[in-house]
């Protein structure tokens, strides 16, 4: 058995033999290599190995798999099908989307929280119903008589986060051409980015609280960044801003019509 040797008295002993002046490892007994025999294993020569079998790379493989999907139910599906992104493990649900597809207006979060993990829709716990009143003092609803005065919502990630943490810059890349084919498919005339998870997927870039408010153009639609409910419900006086910004999106709807 070995030994344990305290790490912190190794330390000390070390330096103290560095203080002395021995800076080099060297043996007792001096080693004569000229002398030593040259064993054939001395000189093998380079093994001949297989090549390295190739790993799929999971960007790849969900461009392959988004650009695939014709409808987005073939989305959803390639979505549950789609094996590299660990979070599905921890969930309960894959959340898709909900609202009305062909919605004017598509909206962007980030990932599911505890609720929207148990019923599999997004926006559905505290948070959604302050997203739903939101949309409603503008007119707009998830399930609304004409698909004008409709939404359609999904995330960024349809998994949940453990913890509810926020997700990785990897899991953002690895699921960005599921959320560009999502939007392609959806077709929506404006694009709401809620917080900075779905401007990281959508703009490649974070910074909510400069971005809101803003229209840009990106995934082929007008976005608007705006911040996310969840920011809003723990600092309500940012609900000036965002109601700012609710107003520019109803003018947008006013306008183009
Ligand atoms: N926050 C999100 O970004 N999405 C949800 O579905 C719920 C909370």
């Amino acid at each position: 058995m070995t030994e344990w040797i305290d790490p912190l008295a190794l330390k000390a002993l070390l330096d103290w033999q560095a203080e002395l002046g021995a800076d080099e490892a060297i043996g007792d007994v001096p080693v004569d290599r000229y002398a030593a025999p040259v064993t054939v294993s001395a000189v093998k020569s380079p093994a001949i190995t297989a090549p390295e079998p190739m790993l799929p790379d999971p960007i790849v493989d969900a461009q392959a798999a988004a650009a695939a999907a014709g409808d987005l139910d073939g989305l959803r599906a390639a979505l549950a099908a789609f094996p590299h992104c660990e979070l599905r493990h921890g969930a309960r649900n894959l959340v898709f989307a909900d609202g009305q597809p062909g919605a004017r207006v598509m909206i962007l979060g980030e990932a599911p929280g505890r609720d929207e993990d148990a019923q599999g829709l997004p926006f559905v716990g505290p948070v959604g119903q302050l997203l739903d009143r939101m949309l409603l003092a503008i007119g707009l609803a998830r399930q609304a008589d004409t698909l004008a005065d409709a939404v359609y919502i999904s995330n960024v990630m349809p998994w949940r986060p453990p913890q509810n943490r926020p997700p990785t810059s990897d899991e953002i890349a690895m699921l960005r051409p599921f959320v560009e084919r999502h939007i392609a498919l959806a077709k929506p005339e404006f694009l709401i980015l809620m917080g900075n998870g779905a401007c990281q997927a959508v703009l490649e870039r974070g910074g909510i609280t400069r971005l809101r408010g803003s229209w840009v153009s990106a995934a082929g639609v007008p976005c608007l960044p705006m911040l996310h409910p969840a920011y809003l419900l723990r600092h309500p006086a940012a609900k000036r801003d965002a109601w700012a910004d609710l107003l520019s999106l109803k003018a947008r709807l006013g306008q183009q019509h």
